[in-house]
């Protein structure tokens, strides 16, 4: 498969970009082709609602020419992308949401017959990091991701969340299996 891995945490040594990277070697093991996106840094700008892109149902319609427009290019070629967020307040960090909104731009007439998404078929997954545990905590992040499916006609291809975490060098023994179950879920 060909994956496109969003790499929302800033920090390249953080625990995000610790667990994104046994991601990717484990997506390697099994010949898959990995594209991994940096977001921190780029020129991105948030969707402005302006509902242009509903009007041109057979292209990225969106009218902000920015550094997120080659981010969504790359997951129109891809089988499956996998978004990566540390855990900032209950939900993805601002990185990753510019591109998640931005991703409006995908999909036209939800609702209506002429329902149309550019990603439809497409596996989407989501791979956060976090300093607390699952409960009361990361499980609205995963709630509102799985929540985009149906507008975008894609299919949930995993989540995977490593909370409890400090430094990189502190991970739990169990992540490397844990990886291995996400990836295995995604690819299957
Ligand atoms: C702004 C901010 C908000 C955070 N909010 C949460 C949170 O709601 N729940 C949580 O478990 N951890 C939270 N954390 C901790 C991070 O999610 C956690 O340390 C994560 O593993 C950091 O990933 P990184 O090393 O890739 O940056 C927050 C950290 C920051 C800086």
């Amino acid at each position: 498969m060909n994956i496109l891995v969003v790499q929302g945490g800033a920090r390249k040594k953080g625990n995000t970009a610790q667990v994104l990277s046994l991601v990717e070697q484990e997506l390697q093991k099994g010949g898959h082709r990995v594209t991994k996106i940096y977001l921190h840094g780029k020129n991105m700008h948030g969707c402005m609602g302006c509902k242009a892109c509903k009007t041109k149902p057979d292209e990225i319609g969106c009218v902000q020419n920015d550094d997120v427009l080659p981010i969504l290019q790359e997951m129109l070629v891809s089988d499956a992308v996998i978004f990566s967020s540390p855990l900032y307040f209950w939900g993805v960090n601002a990185q990753l949401k510019t591109v998640i909104d931005r991703m409006y731009s995908l999909y036209t007439g939800a609702y209506t017959q002429k329902h149309n998404s550019l990603l439809a078929r497409k596996k989407l997954a989501l791979a956060m990091t976090g300093g607390a545990e699952w409960l009361d905590n990361a499980e609205c992040a995963f709630t509102a991701f799985r929540r985009m499916m149906p507008y975008f006609k894609t299919v949930y291809g995993g989540g995977l969340y490593i909370g409890k975490c400090t430094t990189p060098e502190k991970m739990a023994p169990s992540v490397p299996q844990q990886v291995a179950q996400f990836v295995q879920t995604l690819v299957e």
